[in-house]
């Protein structure tokens, strides 16, 4: 990107997190480390999707604890809310009014479509509430009410992703131009973090055996313990090759937090075994990740300094939003506010 191109020609980018949860490594090395880098060269707006979260029931004192402490570890992380727009979903009501428009140029079949509604209903089927059926809808709102151009998401965010560009087409085929078609944003680099108890399936917050991930607030002692555990292969060899999925989520963590390449690390740990790695790559993740939490907890404690960035965050995400809602509500034929 050259020098001298200004923020008004960046390309938007516009991506959410659910607060629900605790963040894993995973989910650092694979989508926050990512969103950091993305700052210099695009306009970056990033959303606590709190809304979404009450799909699935909540606590309330519980989930408004998470909203919190999600944004501090955004912070933490590095998104600078002087270069990116960090804001949580529901403090903009904008969201809330484009997903009800949009939802109107939605399709039941379509919804019905979605894997993750299949998903999400079988696995909660005391509660499969109309939220949870029109999600994508107000999903599609986060996107286009910023005009975002682009949208990093995982594999499983995809077809809501898909889904939205269909929505943002048809909207502007039936009123005029209104909407950018945001297109899905493939990081150059971004590892696929694997489970440490059986790495042929990704790492899972929600995975029932604790050993399986690292959170990004894990104590030191605890990551530790975790990669000594790790699941690897009766082989003895420290390669990055095809089969030795174990070793290979090892060095692909190793090299997402150290900057080697597989042939550094190769050469490193020739000679040595899979102790010495699975040691390494533990505190290598340790170090990595000992400023984010440091950070996060000076945060946690800083309740004034949280509360004005998220209410500044707000009032700009407001004033960007705004502006696309008054197209929509003049387009659809109300009368304009
Ligand atoms: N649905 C996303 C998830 O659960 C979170 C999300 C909400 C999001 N709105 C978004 C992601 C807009 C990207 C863009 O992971």
């Amino acid at each position: 990107m050259p020098e001298n191109q200004t923020k008004e020609q960046k390309k938007i980018i516009l991506s959410g997190i659910q607060p629900t949860g605790v963040f894993t490594l995973g989910n650092y090395i694979g989508a926050l480390k990512n969103w950091v880098a993305m700052q210099d060269d695009y306009n970056c707006a990033y959303m606590i999707a709190d809304m979404h979260s009450l799909t699935v029931r909540q606590e309330p004192a519980k989930l408004r604890q998470q909203i919190l402490s999600a944004f501090a570890v955004l912070l933490a992380c590095g998104i600078d809310p002087k270069k990116s727009l960090l804001f949580f979903q529901s403090q903009v009501h904008q969201h809330a009014e484009l997903a009800w428009v949009l939802s109107c140029n939605t399709q039941f079949g379509e919804l019905s479509r979605m894997t993750q509604f299949k998903d999400k209903s079988a696995k909660h089927a005391d509660n499969i509430n109309a939220g949870l059926f029109t999600y994508p809808s107000l999903m599609a709102a986060d996107i286009l009410l910023y005009q975002a151009d682009l949208v990093p998401v995982g594999e499983d965010q995809k077809q809501h992703l898909e889904l939205t560009r269909d929505i943002a087409n048809r909207f502007n085929n039936l009123y005029g131009n209104t909407f950018t078609v945001p297109e899905a944003y493939i990081p150059k680099v971004g590892a696929r973090i694997m489970s440490l108890a059986d790495p042929t399936k990704k790492m899972s917050k929600s995975d029932e055996n604790q050993n399986a991930f690292v959170t990004i607030l894990d104590q030191p002692e605890v990551i530790i313990r975790k990669f000594k555990r790790a699941v690897t292969d009766s082989d003895m060899v420290i390669r990055y090759q095809e089969g030795k999925d174990g070793i290979n989520n090892l060095m692909s963590i190793y090299s997402a937090v150290t900057g080697l390449s597989y042939d550094q690390i190769e050469r490193d740990f020739e000679g040595k075994g899979y102790g010495d790695l699975k040691l390494a790559v533990g505190e290598a993740v340790v170090e990595h990740l000992r400023p984010v939490r440091e950070s996060y907890e000076k945060l946690m404690k800083d309740k004034a300094y949280l509360e004005s960035c998220y209410r500044e965050g707000a009032e700009k995400a407001a004033s960007i939003a705004e502006r696309t809602m008054r197209k929509v509500y003049k387009k659809v034929g109300f009368v304009g506010r």
